[in-house]
């Protein structure tokens, strides 16, 4: 991704997302980002599409165009992930949540881009007992093997965001953090999409050197 001015370019995977979006509505507006690219399956909604530094290129995950000038960017921002329902089985599911990320990650690595951050979740770990953590785990262990300079996984807990989609085991588990917000501790209370996105963004604008992980209960709250 190739830009004559000096601000920043940004490639941001699962932009069509709840945290995707929030992402792209903020880094439009950042006077520090001069180029995104949201490479998504289908085109994004009007509210966003509209900006003249936005690309929205279609593309099929499982076809990657691997010559796209666009994985050589300043920081790839992901919020790509499916849920098990919705992928079909275990498989499909990983094939989304691992091999797509991991498929993305290397070609912008490839391309020479050297910052990298994720969406990942609150307990991710290649030996969680439960699946959907271990996937997460598996994926944040695949791009800490890639030598991006600046890796940061952000591990947010429960999302808080308004969603279209009917997911009722996350709206019964936002119902009840809100009810026991005063008591709950800070690192399993919902957190806002809207405070995720900021903090993605803030790490691949910041890019510090090395691999950081931001727990749940770091990512700065906004009334
Ligand atoms: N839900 C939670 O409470 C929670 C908590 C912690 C972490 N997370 C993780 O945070 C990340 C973002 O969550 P979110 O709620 O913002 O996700 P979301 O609203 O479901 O959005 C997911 C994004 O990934 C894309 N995607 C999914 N399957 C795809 C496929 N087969 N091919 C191409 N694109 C595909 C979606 O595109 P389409 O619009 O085309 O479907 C969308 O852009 C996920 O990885 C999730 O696991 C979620």
């Amino acid at each position: 991704m190739h830009n004559s001015d000096t601000g920043k370019t940004l490639l941001v995977l699962g932009g069509s997302g709840l945290v995707g979006l929030e992402v792209l509505r903020q880094a439009l507006a950042d006077p520090q980002i001069s180029r995104v690219v949201a490479p998504t399956r289908r085109p994004l909604p009007a509210a966003v599409n509209h900006y003249a530094h936005l690309d929205n290129p279609q593309i099929d995950f499982d076809s990657l165009p691997e010559d796209a000038d666009w994985w050589h960017c300043d920081a790839v921002i992901c919020a790509l992930g499916t849920t098990r329902k919705r992928a079909g089985s275990r498989e499909a599911f990983r094939a989304v949540d691992r091999g797509y990320v991991s498929n993305c990650a290397r070609l912008a690595r490839r391309a020479g881009t050297r910052t990298f951050v994720l969406n990942s979740s609150l307990g991710a770990s290649p030996r969680s007992g439960s699946f959907y953590l271990r996937v997460k785990g598996e994926v944040e262990q695949e791009l800490g093997a890639m030598g991006f300079p600046s890796l940061s996984l952000v591990r947010p807990s429960l999302l808080d965001g308004d969603r279209s989609e009917n997911r009722p085991g996350e709206l019964v588990g936002l119902l009840v953090s809100r009810a026991f917000k005063p008591v709950m501790p800070k690192r399993l209370q919902a957190v806002k999409a809207s405070d995720v996105a900021a903090t993605l963004l803030q790490a691949a604008i910041t890019a510090l050197t090395g691999r950081h992980v931001i727990e749940s209960n770091a990512i700065v709250r906004h009334r």
